[in-house]
């Protein structure tokens, strides 16, 4: 692990007073496809794209995101000080995730609004608001379950697997019934394509379908809410999002819960299931890892892998889930919108501008990590290592949205893989990779190709 790798300082600055340029200096990079923009550079090739960029044009560069949308890329470490949000906003998210998580949920608030949306639930989401409610006790169940489906030899589609019982976690957490998941699955799918833009009043068009899964989606929520807040209930996690109070001491509103509840699905189903995905592709492919991760699982066949200290003897599983978030990171870029006047590399951009820093690049960047383009889980293990820094943790956001699941994600993530390899060693199989990994797509979501495969062996 290199020296360096202190946490991310602030270097957004005020100016005005001396701009070195400004934000019309700032180069437009050439070659966008007329509609698409930069697009397919950026789903495709976003690390290198950028790198390439930089060399010609320097670290700040506007580039065409399709669609009309543009923003202003800012290179290294240092552009994730535009999530700290002293001088920038997330409006630019409001306007684009409208349809599927409404104008409450906390991801597209700023300033006392999101201190109130996030406060209120923020205590359930700590290590021991998750223990209290036994949150990972349904969550190991859940892992439990799918993973004796995942132990019989034979091809498995990770991308299906991981996917289905992450998503099937977080709804039974939300307090979906079991033999509801499915129906839940579909109709998430449904409420997904709202990410399209496209008119939600034109029948069969992708936000319309969108629009009906939301409703559909809504009233079974909404039921729950008025169940448990009839009941008193708050032992489970939705009831303490229910019955908590913000810092003016008030609950929240349907509309905020319903708008939260969405979001937390969402944000917490394809980038958990992506990570734990790719982690098992290096399984597959690197046996001293399947050993590893193996014989730390055998070393404590007793611990109770339902209380965050039970999964403190699994530091190789929770090892394995950190270098593969950081190697590829679901949200590979963050953007944020400019509120304030700031300056960057001497490069003045206007209050109105969106500004994006690359979460894939700064995730591999040399000055925060050691050989930082090999997949090494080692770097996070031994002395001083369990608390990475802010810069390291940068897959998980920065600032006052810094996500809210990243201690569910962990514990899932490590419950899911000493599931495997305690299941898939009492059956005496083992993984193996069928081929070379799968081609990346950066953009919207870094999230495993539907191909990605391995094979379980006897
Ligand atoms: C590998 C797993 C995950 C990754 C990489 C990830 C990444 C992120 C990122 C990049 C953000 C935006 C932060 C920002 O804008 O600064 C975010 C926000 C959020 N995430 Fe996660 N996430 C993961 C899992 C989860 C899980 C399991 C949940 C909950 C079930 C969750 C719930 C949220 C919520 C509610 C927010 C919005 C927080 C706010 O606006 O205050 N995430 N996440």
């Amino acid at each position: 692990m290199s020296t360096s790798n202190s946490d991310t300082t602030a270097s957004v600055s005020r100016t005005g007073s001396d701009p070195a340029a400004t934000t019309s200096t700032i180069p437009t990079l050439p070659g966008a496809w007329p509609l698409l923009g930069h697009l397919k550079d950026i789903r495709y090739r976003l690390p290198e794209w950028a790198h390439e960029n930089h060399k010609k044009h320097g670290p700040v560069f506007r580039a065409d995101l399709g669609f009309g949308a543009n923003c202003i890329f800012i290179e290294g470490v240092d552009s994730l000080s535009i999530l700290n949000n002293r001088t920038t906003s997330s409006a630019d998210i409001a306007a684009r995730s409208e349809p599927m998580l409404g104008s409450h949920a906390m991801i597209v608030l700023d300033g006392k609004a999101h201190r109130k949306s996030r406060g209120a639930i923020s205590k359930s989401f700590s290590p021991g608001g998750l223990d209290r409610a036994e949150v990972l006790r349904t969550t190991e169940g859940v892992f439990a379950s799918h993973v004796s489906d995942w132990a019989q030899p034979g091809e498995l589609n990770l991308h299906i697997a991981t996917r289905d019982a992450v998503f099937d976690a977080i709804c039974r957490v939300a307090g979906v019934k079991p033999g509801e998941l499915s129906q839940w699955r579909s109709r998430f799918r449904m409420l997904l394509l709202g990410s399209m833009g496209t008119p939600e009043d034109i029948p069969g068009s992708p936000a319309w379908i969108a629009k009906l899964g939301r409703k559909w989606l809504d009233k079974r929520l909404l039921a729950e809410i008025h169940r448990i807040r009839a009941e008193g209930d708050e032992s489970c996690l939705l009831g303490s999002m229910v019955h908590a109070r913000d810092e003016d001491g008030a609950h929240a509103t349907d509309e905020a819960l319903l708008d939260n509840l969405r979001l937390l699905v969402l944000a917490g189903h394809e980038t958990t299931a992506s990570t734990i995905g790719w982690a098992m592709l290096y399984l597959a492919r690197e046996p001293k890892l399947w050993q590893r991760l193996v014989d730390e699982a055998a070393s404590s066949p007793d611990a109770d892998i339902t209380s965050f200290d039970g999964l403190s003897a699994f530091p190789f599983a929770e090892a394995l889930f950190r270098e593969s978030v950081r190697f590829y990171p679901p949200i590979t870029m963050e953007t944020r919108t400019v509120e304030q006047e700031l300056s960057f590399h001497g490069v003045t951009i206007a209050p109105g501008e969106v500004v994006a820093s690359a979460i894939a690049n700064v995730s591999r960047d040399p000055s925060l990590f050691d050989n930082a383009e090999v997949f090494d889980p080692e770097r996070w293990l031994g002395e001083g290592r369990r608390t990475p820094s802010k810069a390291e943790t940068c897959q998980f956001g920065g600032g006052p949205h810094f996500c809210l699941g990243y201690h569910l994600a962990v514990a899932e993530a490590t419950q899911c893989l000493v599931n495997v390899a305690r299941q898939f060693t009492a059956k005496g199989l083992s993984l193996e990779s069928t081929g070379p990994l799968p081609k990346l797509r950066y953009y919207p979501l870094l999230a495993l190709p539907g191909n990605a495969k391995l094979r379980v062996v006897g």
